[in-house]
């Protein structure tokens, strides 16, 4: 096939630590689905790098099996894409190894995620945190992967993840394929609803700051209502209006509508009614997330199906990749 026939890759990962949230939603799930026509597509619940941080073992099983329904429920078609559950690919973990031996430490040591976990996490800085995003970057290199739709906090893991490949390719010879970013341009960093100036985390503490996508339509609207907002009641999109703007973001997200047509959409209304049609209009985005993942959480041998056939393929493509790895760096062939 030729490289204009080829349909390019798109691979990307959310950890299973909980119900997703909507900044999940908007920056990276519900747009994964809509990637199917044009690409080839890859998804996975990245379960290793949940146990960066303390895991419960039989929480992390039971949120791993509903990460995985809820990746289907927000609308990516596991017989169009490889959907897997990433420890079911024992490749990763190999070639997070190779990829390992050509990252620096001071690289690593600039990863503003690992400092802030590491500072949350004072008891428990483990050499897993800190090598996380090599990881990430065998996830993607595993499949020659083109796109990896992500939002604006994995950027910079990503931006090493290119390099680890380069330097691989500038030691080894051209293997794997340079990964790009591909972020939203609106809803790349869905902040908290109580702080503007955070990102929208299922760890903050304040339990109105966070929408989950499975919370009730009632909590949902109950939320956006108590959202934190400057003191004018103009709904305008500004840098100096964090609060307003992020729910702007949140509604041009859910509904498909544009800034400047939110903008005309409430002139001369103020915020009490602009909040009151974000909540709606998020509930009314999620309430068939909700119900397919309820049917989907009730047929578990569906589900299972689902992973098994996910992990064969994945393992299909990664084993090939990850055995001429090993070949280029020198490793004796076993076959
Ligand atoms: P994770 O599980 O933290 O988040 C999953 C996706 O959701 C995006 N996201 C957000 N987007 C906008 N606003 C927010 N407030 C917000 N919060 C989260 C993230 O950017 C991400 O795209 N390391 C990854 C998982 C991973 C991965 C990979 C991703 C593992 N291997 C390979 C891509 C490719 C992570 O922890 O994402």
């Amino acid at each position: 096939m030729s490289e204009q026939e080829r349909k390019k890759i798109i691979l990307s990962s959310i950890q299973p630590t909980g119900t997703f949230t909507l900044g999940n939603y908007i920056g990276a799930v519900s747009r994964w689905g809509k990637l199917q026509d044009e690409f080839d597509c890859i998804y996975s619940v990245a379960d290793m790098h949940a146990i960066t941080v303390r895991q419960d073992p039989a929480q992390l099983r039971k949120r791993t099996i509903e990460s995985y329904a809820l990746l289907i429920a927000c609308g990516i078609d596991p017989k169009r894409s490889i959907v897997f559950i990433q420890s079911h690919a024992g490749t990763h973990a190999e070639l997070n190894w190779i990829l390992a031996c050509s990252t620096q430490f001071g690289e690593l040591s600039r990863m503003t995620q690992f400092k802030d976990k590491s500072a949350k996490h004072p008891d428990d800085i483990n050499a897993g945190l800190f090598t996380y995003p090599v990881l990430m970057a065998a996830d993607i290199l595993a499949y020659n992967a083109d796109l990896v739709p992500i939002g604006e906090d994995q950027r910079q893991h990503l931006e090493l993840a290119r390099n680890i490949a380069q330097r691989f390719n500038g030691k080894y010879g051209d293997f794997f394929t340079i990964p790009e970013a591909y972020i939203p341009e609106v809803g790349a960093k869905i902040t908290s609803l109580q702080d503007p100036t955070k990102k929208m985390s299922k760890s903050d503490e304040n339990p109105n700051a966070c929408i989950f996508i499975l919370d009730e339509p009632d909590v949902i609207i109950r939320k956006f209502k108590r959202a934190v907002t400057d003191s004018d009641s103009i709904v305008r999109y500004s840098e100096d209006k964090p609060g307003i703007s992020n729910l702007m973001s949140i509604y041009s997200a859910v509904t498909g509508k544009n800034i400047p047509d939110i903008e005309r959409e409430f002139d001369g209304k103020g915020y009490g009614d602009f909040k009151l049609a974000v909540g709606e209009a998020v509930a009314d985005n999620l309430k068939p997330v909700r119900e397919e993942f309820a049917r989907l959480m009730a047929d578990k041998a569906y589900l299972k199906e689902c992973y098994m056939n996910g992990a064969k393929a994945a393992l299909s493509i990664s084993g090939k990749v990850a055995a001429k790895a090993y070949h280029k760096v020198g490793f004796v062939d076993a076959r």
